[in-house]
């Protein structure tokens, strides 16, 4: 079955400097695809260069990305519209990012639906709503639609984000960071619904997250980002039991771990993107660097089934 999306050598950025930096995965039906990487490596600008909503900067500067096998780098503004919302979706750290402040949620919801399906009537828009309430276990449908986000809390106005982002059952959520602003309880039972969800509506979905329990919990593949690029991408088991590329190593050693010692944390600071010279992005920080590293090419080696790696000390990983 063809890939419902495709990467191909996406680069993307703010004002002409490049931020995303050839980037290639393929996302299938269902499949999630978790991604990791140190603050300001680029997992927003990659998300946003697929979703590009009204108010987001981000400009593709090279590449396609096909989704359902049409390029949204050159489809209108209006199409790629049509396709937000009802085909794909997206949800935010933070609530307020995803809900209107000064309207009842009810109202959001539906304008979403008529924004897509023309005349929508409350009761109708209200069964949808129920329908994906229940899957994630928000029971109080009314009391909920007839509410402002103000007065849910946190964790609930997330749900309900979610609940929004999932109305007209898209084929594909990206989250950036769903669960971050919210303790660690509620950041639990929101991961197991979003699952739910996922499970009962066949959604594929991107999620970016710094929690590694998040990840670990919720996708299939794991793609690790250093610099921009796509250091490492393979299967869930592989990246977090067999890590080959320095980067992940060093990334999950720096995860605390029951029994595994002492966490070893990564010295210095990731590269400037206007000054990423050519060669391994991750060079000044590795601790199997050689000389031949500065002037290595960047082409992804694929080192056992799906699983790449961005590295050219074979020798280490082989
Ligand atoms: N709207 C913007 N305009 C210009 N530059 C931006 C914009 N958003 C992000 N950047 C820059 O792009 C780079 C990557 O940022 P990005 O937000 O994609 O990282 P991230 O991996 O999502 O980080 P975090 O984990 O902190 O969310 C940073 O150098 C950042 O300053
Ligand atoms: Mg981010």
């Amino acid at each position: 079955m063809a890939p419902l999306l495709q990467v191909e050598n996406l680069s993307a950025g703010y004002g002409g400097v490049k931020i995303v930096r050839d980037v290639v995965f393929n996302l299938h039906e269902n499949e999630v695809l978790g991604i990791v990487g140190e603050s300001g490596c680029g997992k927003s600008t990659m998300v946003k260069a697929i979703a590009r909503l009204k108010g987001m900067n981000t400009e593709i500067l090279s590449g396609n990305i096909r989704f359902k096998g049409q390029d949204l780098s050159t489809l209108s503004k209006e199409k790629r519209r049509k396709i937000m919302g009802e085909d794909m979706a997206i949800i935010f750290q933070n609530p307020e990012a995803s809900l209107n402040p000064s309207r009842k949620i009810g109202h959001q919801f539906l304008e979403t639906m008529q924004n897509h399906r023309g005349a929508v009537r409350w009761s109708e828009m209200r069964d949808n709503a129920a329908e994906i309430f229940n899957k994630i276990g928000l029971d109080e449908v009314d009391r909920i639609l007839d509410a402002y986000p103000f007065q849910l809390s946190g964790g609930m106005a997330q749900r309900v984000a979610v609940a929004l982002a999932m109305l007209l059952k898209p084929k594909l959520i990206l989250a950036d960071e769903p669960t971050s602003a919210l303790d660690t309880t509620v950041q639990k039972q929101v991961v197991e619904e979003m699952l739910a969800l996922k499970k009962s509506l066949n959604t594929a979905m991107i999620v970016i997250s710094h929690n590694m329990g998040v990840v670990g919990k919720m996708a299939d593949t794991i793609a690790v980002m250093y610099g921009g690029r796509i250091v490492e991408i393979g299967c869930k088991e592989q990246i977090l039991n067999a890590p080959a590329h320095p980067y992940t190593k060093a990334l999950l050693s720096a995860v605390p771990k029951l029994g595994a010692g002492l966490p070893v944390g990564l010295k210095g600071r990731p590269p400037h993107f206007s000054c990423i010279k050519e060669g391994c992005g991750f060079y000044d920080r590795c601790i199997y660097c050689t000389e031949k590293c500065a002037s290595y090419n960047n082409v992804a080696c694929e080192i056992r089934k799906d699983h790449w790696v961005l590295c050219g000390r074979k020798e280490i990983y082989a």
